[in-house]
């Protein structure tokens, strides 16, 4: 059975986004199957892999109305899902953001997603979901269809209040939707730990969530940022960059932990 990550966190540029994508390449390059699904109608996870958002015809939105009205076929998913270099893709569309209204007369619009998944996980072994900063239905969605829970965070004090709001939504997801969910940890991204900010930040995540919540830390590096323009993972577009050994060590922890 595939593991099943979700990368979540309400606030926007957090790292969630750079990490599925950088986590999908590493996992794919140690030989894992891996499967990405963009779920942010933002499709950034999408258009970091080379593939234009707006001129497709399948997406994941297409699929969960699929679910939703009982006709999910194989034939569907296979047209929707895109193979990249490494790993596949299910990819998104701005039409996603409708979604939410759409479903809300649905009875069990909260578990679309994992629906859907379950037609599917077999063929992988790792499956990364991208979230969008924001509590809704598809971020609930991602939540109930994973077994962990990824929080990325950048280390200012306003993220710790994001971070109390998170655990927050893990315990409620837990008691009503997803008792199997759990936190995989916390990834302190775009991380300068020179600055006395920073250091205090992780200091106090220590404190509150213990050593073993955090993940390695992944550095400031502006090769990330420019890594996904070129449609390419930091492992193909600059592999000797700190970024990229900052993610090789993230994507070693994860898989020993999951073994
Ligand atoms: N370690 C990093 N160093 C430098 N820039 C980064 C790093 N991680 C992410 N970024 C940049 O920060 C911005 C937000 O990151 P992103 O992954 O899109 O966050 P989210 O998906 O949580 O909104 C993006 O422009 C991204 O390229
Ligand atoms: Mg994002």
């Amino acid at each position: 059975m595939a593991i099943t990550i979700a990368l979540a966190n309400r606030k926007g540029g957090s790292g969630k986004t750079t990490t599925a994508l950088n986590l999908a390449d590493g996992l794919a390059l140690a030989g894992q199957r891996v499967l990405l699904v963009d779920a942010d109608s933002q499709a950034q996870a999408t258009s970091g892999c080379g593939i234009l958002p707006y001129n497709l015809e399948m997406s994941i939105y297409e699929l969960l109305h699929l679910v939703a009205q009982d006709r999910l076929s194989d034939e569907m998913i296979r047209e929707t899902l895109i193979k990249t270099q490494n790993f596949d893709l299910l990819p998104s569309k701005p039409d996603l953001s409708a979604l939410e209204l759409e479903a809300s007369q649905i009875d069990n619009r909260e578990s679309l997603l994992r629906t859907l998944l379950l037609e599917i996980e077999k063929d992988y072994d790792y499956i990364l979901i991208d979230l969008p900063p924001s509590l809704g239905l598809i971020t609930v969605n991602g939540l109930v269809a994973a077994k962990w829970l990824l929080i990325p965070i950048e280390l200012t004090f306003l993220s710790m209040d994001g971070l109390a709001q998170m655990m927050g939504i893990l315990y409620r997801i837990n008691a009503e939707l997803n008792t199997s969910l759990r936190l995989l940890g916390i990834l302190p991204v775009k991380c300068d730990l020179r600055t006395n900010l920073a250091r205090n930040v992780i200091e106090e995540v220590r404190q509150n969530f213990g050593e073993s919540r955090i993940l390695p830390t992944v550095r400031n590096d502006i090769k990330l940022a420019e890594a996904p323009s070129f449609g390419k993972s930091i492992f193909e577009y600059a592999p000797q960059c700190r970024g990229a050994q900052d993610y090789q060590q993230l994507t070693n922890v994860i898989l020993a932990r999951s073994e």
